[in-house]
């Protein structure tokens, strides 16, 4: 008697595995969009080639989408805003997390670690976050939870990060955004030893460099941030394992009504990774400009080449997808 030795995966399993290869797509289209633009100075442009690029693709899939991290709300964006629809509308409701160019101003600069990035979750899983600032910790995987803390001082953190790595502080390495809001937090963790690997932007890749720390050297992500970027790398971190806390900083009346009308009852909440990205994920990033994470767009001659990761965090399974697109270079290169 032969076994049956087929793997049953449910309808739905079925069709996010495929609209994981479609979510490719929608970042490689942003990303070969604003590679056009690298190096031009112009930030507004490049982003709004790789908005138009994201949208166009979005609704093509097979999705009942919402926009729930986008440009920005509905009245200073007119693509992508908060509470767009996108897709023809046909599949599962979802909700989509997008930052079709991460790094504007590396894009434009034609520095390192620009990408095109995006997140789908079943409806209501991610995190409704207004365009506010983050206060984010995260550590790659292989250690017990909650052995770092947004509440405790960055002192305490690298101290407790050592012990469980069994390393000293100073060979610990931390990554803060270079920004004068950091001196005080870069000038703590200095003090343990630690050393410190300071971005101008990008801190969606920022967050993922912990979990890659054989080949970034990074351990801990510290500091503040957009909360759009937040959720996206909680997405991408809970994919392939680690830690992460964000806290919205609501400043004023005005940004604490924005976020309650989201739908965040508690402007102080800290949330862990789980809350800012719940259940099935799937994240896809495309490089736009050379970076750690994955190389940049390669516009040359007869073929333009990408490189994607796309990740997902019910079975942790992380792809890089090489891409050769030959017609796309023929009807943009041409
Ligand atoms: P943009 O692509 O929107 O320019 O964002 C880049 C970025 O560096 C993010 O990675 C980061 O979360 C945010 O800006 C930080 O904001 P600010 O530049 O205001 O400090």
């Amino acid at each position: 008697m032969t076994q049956n030795t087929e793997i049953h995966v449910p309808q739905k399993e079925v069709i996010e595995r495929i609209l994981s290869m479609e979510l490719v797509r929608v970042t490689e289209r942003a990303a070969v969009s604003a590679a056009r633009l690298r190096g031009r100075g112009d930030e507004k442009a490049a982003d709004q080639a790789a908005v138009d690029a994201m949208r166009r693709e979005l609704n093509k899939l097979p999705i009942d989408g919402t926009i729930v991290i986008g440009e920005g709300e509905r009245d200073e964006a007119p693509m992508l805003f908060i509470g767009e629809k996108v897709g023809n509308g046909t599949g599962p409701k979802v909700d989509i997390a997008v930052d079709p160019l991460e790094g504007t101003t590396l894009c434009a600069k034609d520095m390192p670690g620009a990408i095109a990035v995006m997140a789908m979750a079943q409806a209501g899983s991610l995190l409704y976050a207004p365009d506010v600032y983050m206060d984010k910790i995260a550590i790659g995987p292989g250690y017990k939870k909650g052995i770092v803390d947004l509440d405790a001082s960055p002192e305490d953190n690298i101290h407790a990060l050592a012990k469980a790595k069994g390393v000293k502080p100073h060979e610990i390495n931390a990554l803060i955004m270079d920004r004068p809001r950091h001196a005080d937090l870069i000038a703590a963790v200095r003090k343990t030893g630690a050393s410190i690997r300071l971005i101008t932007d990008g801190d969606v890749a920022g967050v993922i460099f912990t979990a890659m720390q054989q080949e970034t050297g990074i351990d801990i992500y510290l500091g503040i941030g957009g909360a759009p970027e937040g959720v996206l790398a909680a997405a991408a971190l809970r994919c392939v394992g680690g830690q992460m806390q964000g806290r919205l900083i609501l400043d004023t009346p005005a940004k604490i009504e924005r976020a309650r009308g989201m739908g965040v009852k508690d402007p102080k909440r800290k949330y862990d990774m789980a809350e800012l990205a719940a259940d099935d994920v799937i994240v896809s990033a495309t490089g736009v400009t050379d970076g750690a994470l994955m190389h940049g767009v390669r516009l040359k001659n007869d073929v333009i080449e990408t490189e994607t990761i796309v990740y997902r965090s019910i079975t942790g399974t992380v792809r890089r997808i090489h891409g050769e697109h030959r017609e796309l270079a023929k009807f943009l290169l041409d």
